[in-house]
C-alpha cells in the first residue's frame, strides 16, 4: 500500500465533522499502529485492558482541567450524539406532572422540544422561530415558568451563527447543549446543572457525546429506565458500561492535551476571537454588500453565516472559494448563503485567507 499524501491546503470550513488538529492527527495516526509500545493499536484494543483504561482515565482528567470542571461533576462520554440527549434528558428529568422548559432558539433547540414533548410536557419559555433565529433573547423577554423540572437552551446555534453571551438566569436547573462552542470560552459552572455536547465539532471526531452532569441533579433521575439511558449506570462504570467508542473519546483526550497546550480555554477564546474578528470585518466593512444572519450582539465566533446579494453570487462565492481550496462553505439548506466553521481546530491563517477572498469578491461584484 502506498502513503496517501494529504493535501494540507485544503481549508475546511465544514460544520461537523470538522478541522481536528494538526498534532491530534500525527498523533493518532501512530497511535493506530502501536499505542503506548504494547505492540497494538489504538483501534483493536480491548477497553478493558490498562491501555484503553489509562486513555479513559487521561480524556476525562483533561477534560476536567481544561473545562476547570468542579468535582461535584460527573465527566461522562456517551453514545447516540447530542440528539440522544434531547430525549435522555426529559426520560431522565421530566416526571409527570412537572414541565421543563426550553428557549427555542434554533432547530436544534426545535429538536430537542419535539422529543422532550414525547416524554411529558414543556413549555417554550421564548422562541424565535418566527423572525428567522436571527438573535438571542434578553432575561426580560423570556418567560421561564413557576416550578420547571429544568430550563434548557443551546450556547450555540450551529446553522444560524448565533450565540448566547451571558448563562440565562433561571432558577430551575439548567442543562445546556453546547455542541458547537464547548471549550470555546469559560462556563460557569454554578449555572448548570448539566451540559452536553456532541463530540465532532470542537471536542474530536463524530462517535461520543460528552456530558458533564453535577451529582445531585443527576441524583434526582427516574431511576427506572434501562441501564443505557441512565446517567448514574454510566457515571459508575467510568463511560464503560457497554463497550465505549474507544477511538473517539482517545482523540478527545488528544484534542484536550492540544487545548492545554496552548495554554487553556483562556488562550483558545482569544484566538476564537481573533479569528472571528478578521471575517466580521470584511462583512462590517463591505457597505452592505455582506450580510451576516445574526444580530450583530449575538454573532458566533465559531459558526458565521452570511449572504451575498443574491443566491446567484452566494453559488458563485462558493464555487470560487472551493477553487481556491476553501471548501465546505454552503449554507445549510434551512438558511442558505454561505457558512463558515472556524470551530478552535481552524487554523487563524485560514480565516485570513477566507477574509481576504471576501474582499476581493465584494470588489469584483459590487454593483
Ligand atoms: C447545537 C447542536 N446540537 C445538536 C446537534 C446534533 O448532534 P448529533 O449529530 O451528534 O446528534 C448538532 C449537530 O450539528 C448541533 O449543532
Amino acid at each position: 500500500m502506498t502513503t496517501p499524501t494529504i493535501d494540507t491546503t485544503t481549508l475546511n470550513f465544514s460544520a461537523g465533522p470538522a478541522v481536528l488538529p494538526e498534532q491530534v492527527i500525527e498523533q493518532a495516526a501512530r497511535d493506530l499502529r502501536d499505542l503506548d509500545n504494547t505492540g497494538i493499536g489504538v483501534l483493536e484494543h480491548s477497553h478493558r485492558g490498562v491501555a484503553i483504561a489509562r486513555v479513559f482515565e487521561e480524556a476525562r482528567n483533561d477534560c476536567r482541567a481544561v473545562g476547570k470542571i468542579p468535582d461535584e461533576f460527573e465527566i461522562l462520554f456517551l453514545q447516540g450524539g447530542a440528539s440522544m440527549q434531547f430525549g435522555m434528558v426529559p426520560m431522565n428529568f421530566l416526571p409527570a406532572g412537572r414541565t421543563a422548559d426550553y428557549v427555542d432558539t434554533g432547530s436544534w433547540t426545535s429538536k430537542a422540544i419535539k422529543d422532550a414533548n414525547q416524554v411529558g410536557s414543556t413549555h417554550i419559555a421564548w422562541s424565535g422561530k418566527k423572525s428567522g433565529y436571527r438573535s438571542i433573547p434578553a432575561d426580560a423577554d423570556i418567560n421561564w415558568s413557576q416550578d420547571a423540572a429544568y430550563g434548557y437552551y443551546c450556547t450555540n446555534n450551529t446553522i444560524y451563527g448565533t450565540r448566547w453571551n451571558r448563562t440565562p438566569a433561571t432558577t430551575a436547573p439548567l442543562v445546556a447543549d453546547m455542541s458547537s462552542d464547548i471549550f470555546s470560552r469559560p462556563i460557569d459552572w454554578s449555572k448548570h446543572a448539566m451540559v452536553f455536547a456532541g463530540a465532532q465539532k470542537n471536542i474530536g471526531p463524530a462517535g461520543t457525546t460528552l456530558v458533564i452532569i453535577h451529582r445531585d441533579f443527576m441524583d434526582t433521575a427516574y431511576s427506572q429506565l434501562p441501564a443505557m439511558l441512565r446517567y448514574a449506570v454510566h457515571a459508575d462504570k467510568e463511560s464503560m458500561y457497554n463497550t465505549p467508542p474507544v477511538f473517539a473519546v482517545y482523540c478527545a483526550g488528544l484534542v484536550f492535551k492540544w487545548i492545554l497546550s496552548l495554554g487553556g480555554i483562556e488562550a483558545v477564546e482569544a484566538i476564537d476571537d481573533r479569528k472571528a474578528a478578521l471575517i466580521y470585518k470584511v462583512i462590517d466593512d463591505s457597505d452592505g454588500f455582506y450580510t451576516c444572519h445574526a444580530d450583530t450582539a449575538d454573532r458566533s465566533t465559531m459558526n458565521i453565516a452570511f449572504t451575498s446579494p443574491s443566491a446567484d453570487l452566494d453559488a458563485a462565492f462558493i464555487d470560487q472559494a472551493t477553487e481556491a481550496g476553501m471548501v465546505n462553505l454552503k449554507g445549510h439548506r434551512s438558511v442558505g448563503g454561505i457558512r463558515a466553521s472556524i470551530y478552535n481546530a481552524f487554523p487563524e491563517e485560514g480565516c485570513q485567507k477566507l477574509a481576504d477572498f471576501m474582499t476581493t469578491f465584494a470588489a469584483a461584484n459590487r454593483r
